[in-house]
């Protein structure tokens, strides 16, 4: 029988690598103070390790979207359901997410920011699923690069489960997942690790 999941990035992995992108981002913002703008509900788990790595003075800012039906037709067009408390006009803005895969809907999360006119508009996202891409779109910052299947852990779900795996797991048989939504919670233990 097909293993519905198994660890593609281990909590250590993430761990590491997120430590190692807030160095390079510290590296780049020295003697600014960037706003970082990350997407609910996925991105808020990156959002909180990343800016723990970062020794710079930062503002942390929340969007929360609602996707419209059948996104693909709506070109990545979203309800902003929640929208950051602040000017950006002149800030060094940093959007952070969890995942590009299409690309359309930081495509147009970036277009809603850049028209606020920020000093700079940068992404960083954990997850770059490059070969799922619709729309050109190349994050500055890359946590990993994310082969085309679906993930779920360390923020991403399925079907709002398994936001609170602390490793992030590649599915195979997503019917499988799909016909039972609770198939990974049996993984939600520290013995699991
Ligand atoms: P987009 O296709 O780049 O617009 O991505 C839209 C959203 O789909 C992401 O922000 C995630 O919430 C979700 N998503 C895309 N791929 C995955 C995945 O592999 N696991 C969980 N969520 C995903
Ligand atoms: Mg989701």
């Amino acid at each position: 029988m097909m293993e519905v999941a198994s660890v593609l990035y281990g909590r250590e992995d993430v761990r590491r690598r997120v430590e190692e992108l807030g160095r390079t981002i510290t590296g780049d913002y020295i003697g600014r103070e960037p706003v970082l703008v990350s997407v609910l509900k996925g991105g808020a788990m990156f959002l909180a390790d990343l800016i723990r790595e970062l020794d710079l003075p930062v503002e942390t800012h929340f969007m929360a979207i609602s996707r419209y039906a059948g996104a693909e037709e709506s070109l990545g067009r979203v309800q902003i359901l929640l929208d950051v408390q602040t000017d950006l006009a002149g800030r060094d803005v940093i959007l952070v997410e969890d995942i590009v895969d299409t690309g359309l809907t930081s495509r147009y999360l970036l277009s809603v920011l850049r028209a606020r006119a920020p000093a700079s508009l940068e992404l960083c996202t954990l997850l770059d699923k490059a070969a799922r891409r619709i729309v050109p779109l190349a994050p500055r910052y890359v946590g990993f690069d994310c082969p085309d299947a679906f993930v779920v852990g360390y923020g991403l779900d399925h079907a709002e489960r398994y936001r609170n795996l602390a490793d992030i797991l590649q599915v195979h048989d997503l019917a499988a997942l799909r016909l039972d939504p609770d198939a990974l919670v049996h993984l939600l233990t520290r013995a699991a690790a």
